[in-house]
């Protein structure tokens, strides 16, 4: 890159707990790719559409909202498959309301086909869309809601 290139925005991919399994982890419902996998392709996403994409996986709930504050001062989108914490992490919902960005929620399945349990999202609020359903297209697909969203939001201006 040239010293004189603009940074190219920057999309955080946070994943949280359980999902360092993927591969492993239930495969007839999260399919046999690993989480590298879908990082590799969500990252070729983000680099063919003009944008970087940096990627943390954790399983605890404190790690996880420290990277959506740390998110704040730097990321124009985040894109958050947050496991498990989706249906019950008010943290997680108070963290994400606190940016400024664009925020897509992710899953690879489909929680609204699953358990009772799994219908309720407390990210979806602060959320502009979902994307759940699609297994690892779903990586794909995100990245590139954030990249229109955030065209979108360039032409209307500040
Ligand atoms: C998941 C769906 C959640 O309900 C579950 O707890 C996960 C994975 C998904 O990607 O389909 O850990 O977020």
């Amino acid at each position: 890159m040239s010293p004189c290139a603009p940074a190219r925005p920057l999309v955080l991919l946070l994943s949280g707990p359980n999902l360092g399994l993927l591969g492993q982890r239930q495969p007839e419902v999260y399919g046999r790719a690993t989480l590298e996998d879908h990082v590799a392709a969500a990252r070729a996403e983000a680099e063919a559409l003009g944008l970087q994409l940096e990627h943390q996986q954790t399983d605890h709930e404190g790690t996880l909202l420290e990277a959506v504050h740390g998110a704040r001062t730097r990321a124009a989108g985040l894109v958050v498959n947050a496991g498990a914490l989706t249906h019950y992490s008010w943290a997680l919902h108070d963290a994400l309301a606190a940016f400024d960005g664009v925020v897509v929620e992710l899953h690879l399945s489909n929680p609204a086909a699953r358990e009772p349990w799994r219908h309720t999202s407390v990210v979806a609020p602060v959320a502009h869309g979902l994307v759940a359903g699609f297994g690892g297209l779903g990586y794909r697909l995100a990245v590139r809601a954030v990249a229109e969203l955030l065209a979108q939001r360039r032409q209307e201006g500040p």
